[in-house]
C-alpha cells in the first residue's frame, strides 16, 4: 500500500474533486450514496447499526454480492472469500475449531469456513436481515445444509447471547471500516468473554497515517494506535498482521487475543503491545 494512499483524507473537498476528475464514471454512484446518506442520517440519527442496516438493505437489493463489498462481479466475491479463507487455514484454522464470524454477510468466506469446520461449529453474525437471507441462497447453492451453521441477526456487538470461552477464532472482515469507534469498543468490551483462552480475533480496517475520517457515514479510517489503544484499555493485546500486508486487499489486519496471550501463542511476560501495533520484539 503507497504511503499517499495511507495519508489521504476522502473526506477532503480537493480530495473528491480530483477523484471526480479522475474517476467520471463513479460520480452518480457517488451522488446517489450521499443523498441517501442525508435521508438516513435524519432518520437513524445517533444510530448506527439502523443506519448500517437501512445501508445494507438497499444494496443487497440491487446485489447481495456488490453490497458486501468489490462490486457485483461473482469472480472477485469468490476471490475475496478465498484470500480471507487461505490466511486463517495457513494460521491454524482446524475442522474442531469453533469460529464466530461478526458482519458475515452473504457468506462470501463463510460458506469455505463452513465446509472446513465441523457440523455446527460456524456461528455467523450479522445486523442485516436482507443479507441473511442471501447467506442462506448461499449455503443451499453450496450444499453446505448438513453443516448446520448457525446464522443469526445481531443489533448490537456485546454477544450476550453466545457463551463463555467459545470460540477458538473470531473473524470480522470489512466490518470495522463501515463501523464508528464506539461499535468496535462494544465489541472490544464484550468479544474476550466468548474468546477461549489462547483463542484470537483478526478484524480488517481501513487504515490510514493522516487524520482520521469517514466519508458519509458508511466508511471509517482509523490510525493503527487508536485500535491497539482501545483493545489494551479492555485487556486486550492486539498485533499488527505484517503478513497480511502482502495481500491485495486494500485493508489492514489486526489480532487480538487476551493480553496475556500473544498471536504466536506464546505467553508474553509483560504485556506490551507498541503504538503500531506491533508485539515488542523484545517480549518473550
Ligand atoms: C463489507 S460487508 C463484508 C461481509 C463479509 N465479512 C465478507 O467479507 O464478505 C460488511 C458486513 O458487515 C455487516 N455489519 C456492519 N456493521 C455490523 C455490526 N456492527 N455488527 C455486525 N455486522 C455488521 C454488514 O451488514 C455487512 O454484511
Amino acid at each position: 500500500m503507497g504511503s499517499s494512499r495511507l495519508s489521504r483524507n476522502r473526506k477532503a473537498l480537493l480530495h473528491k474533486v480530483r477523484y471526480a476528475l479522475r474517476h467520471p464514471g463513479r460520480v452518480p454512484a457517488y451522488v446517489r450514496r450521499s443523498a441517501r446518506d442525508a435521508v438516513l442520517r435524519v432518520k437513524f440519527r445517533g444510530d448506527h447499526v439502523g443506519y448500517y442496516r437501512a445501508v445494507m438493505a438497499s444494496d443487497a437489493a440491487r446485489s447481495a454480492e456488490a453490497a458486501v463489498g468489490g462490486g457485483p462481479s461473482v469472480k472477485r466475491w469468490t476471490w475475496i472469500g478465498q484470500m480471507q479463507f487461505d490466511y486463517l487455514v495457513e494460521h491454524g484454522l482446524a475442522p474442531g475449531h469453533r469460529m464466530l464470524e461478526i458482519g458475515c454477510g452473504n457468506l462470501r468466506a463463510g460458506r469455505l469456513f463452513i465446509d472446513h469446520l465441523e457440523p455446527g461449529h460456524y456461528y455467523g453474525i450479522d445486523i442485516s436481515p436482507d443479507i441473511l437471507i442471501a447467506a442462506k441462497h448461499t449455503l443451499v447453492r453450496y450444499g453446505l445444509q448438513p453443516k448446520l451453521p448457525y446464522l443469526t441477526v445481531a443489533d448490537n456487538l456485546t454477544f450476550d447471547f453466545l457463551p463463555d470461552a467459545h470460540f477458538d477464532v473470531v473473524h470480522a472482515h470489512s466490518v470495522f471500516s463501515h463501523s464508528p469507534l464506539h461499535v468496535i469498543e462494544e465489541c472490544f468490551a464484550h468479544i474476550g468473554r466468548v474468546l477461549k483462552p489462547g483463542g484470537f480475533f483478526d478484524f480488517t480496517f481501513d487504515r490510514t497515517e493522516g487524520e482520521e475520517h469517514q466519508v458519509l457515514h458508511e466508511d471509517f479510517y482509523y490510525r493503527t494506535e487508536t485500535l491497539v489503544g482501545l483493545a489494551s484499555k479492555h485487556g486486550l493485546a492486539a498485533t499488527f498482521m505484517e503478513d497480511w500486508e502482502s495481500r491485495p486487499h486494500g485493508q489492514s489486519k489486526i489480532r487480538i487475543t487476551h493480553a496475556e496471550v500473544r498471536a504466536d501463542g506464546r505467553v508474553k511476560a509483560d504485556g506490551q503491545v507498541k503504538a503500531d501495533g506491533r508485539v515488542k520484539a523484545d517480549a518473550p
